[in-house]
């Protein structure tokens, strides 16, 4: 190796490790943007550099031009948390759903997500819930919004969950026991498929947590928030591109044309209409979306 090479490699080796401390340091004060800092023991820090799976980088770009907090589903997961003290957000996003007067700090792998948080959200901490850049019992309680389903590891999370937190987890998920809804049984069915086996079970939950909780959370006609089922009244919007993007599940498909051409057509004849009448009454719907609480098995 030349001396010049050896010499580029430190310098690079000792900026990446100052931009990280750094990036903590400013962390503790108010919020990081930036490398990782993944675990902290005594003297010992461990920097995680590794490329990420951030795939919110690329599906989360105008997130909140379509996905914004609805207050009828706020309602729901805050009545779970009125007790919290300090409160963990994992999986927070653009800040949807935190509550504004209390004491809360955001988890977020995402910068595209990040980017998009008002000046005045929470702190976030950019990381993701396999390892949680914080302390044992840092928080009484920790919430996550239509996360858990993207998280790698889910034991690994759980266990995170259970070491940060003293009290409780409060999580809004999808039930993969749940029937499909019509957009998901007729015209794109490889997502029910896929989604029922990535969703959390009951079983696993109650692995990693006590005296589980489960409430079904009904999904108004008007929903606010943009995800898969909230358009269940408003077919047409799932043929709009924007509205799609910030989905998941959509961005997930190899190819939607099929399932897009055959829901156009359906509209366009009616066809919509005469298999879907039984739902057009109804203001609120169960499309198997819950809230989960319970209590940590914290030793
Ligand atoms: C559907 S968005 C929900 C965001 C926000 N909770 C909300 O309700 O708007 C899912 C979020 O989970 C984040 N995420 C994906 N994998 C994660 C992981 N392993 N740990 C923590 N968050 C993760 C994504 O970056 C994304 O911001």
């Amino acid at each position: 190796m030349r001396t010049g090479d050896y010499y580029d490699r430190l310098f690079l080796l000792l900026h990446l490790f100052t931009t990280n401390y750094f990036s903590y340091l400013l962390g503790q004060l108010s919020c990081i943007h930036g490398p990782v800092l993944t675990n902290i023991t005594g003297s010992s820090i461990i920097v995680n550099l590794k490329p990420m799976n951030t795939i919110y980088d690329r599906i989360g770009i105008n997130y909140s031009g379509t996905r914004q907090a609805d207050p009828r589903i706020s309602a729901q997961i805050y009545s779970k948390l009125k007790d919290a003290k300090r409160i963990i957000n994992i999986g927070a996003g653009t800040g949807s759903y935190e509550p504004d007067d209390m004491d809360l700090v955001a988890v977020e792998p995402s910068s595209e997500m990040i980017a998009q948080r008002s000046s005045k959200a929470h702190p976030v901490v950019k990381g993701f819930a396999e390892k949680l850049p914080f302390e044992k019992n840092s928080f009484s309680h920790a919430m996550t919004v239509l996360s858990m389903h993207h998280w790698e590891n889910k034991d690994q999370a759980f266990r995170e969950i259970n070491r940060v937190v003293s009290e409780s987890f409060v999580a809004v998920t999808w039930n993969p026991e749940a029937e499909p809804f019509w957009l998901t049984r007729d015209y794109f069915p490889e997502i029910y498929e896929k989604d029922k086996k990535t969703f959390s079970k009951k079983d696993e939950l109650d692995k990693y947590f006590d005296d589980l909780e489960v409430s079904k959370l009904m999904i108004p006609e008007d929903c606010k928030d943009g995800f898969l089922a909230a358009f269940w009244k408003r077919p047409k919007a799932y043929l709009n591109d924007k509205v799609r993007k910030s989905i998941s599940a959509f961005a997930k498909l190899n190819d939607c044309s099929t399932g897009l051409q055959k829901l156009q057509s359906d509209l366009d004849n009616g066809a919509w209409m005469d298999k879907n009448r039984d739902i057009l009454d109804a203001s609120f719907l169960d499309v198997g979306y819950i809230v989960v609480s319970a209590k940590v098995k914290n030793p």
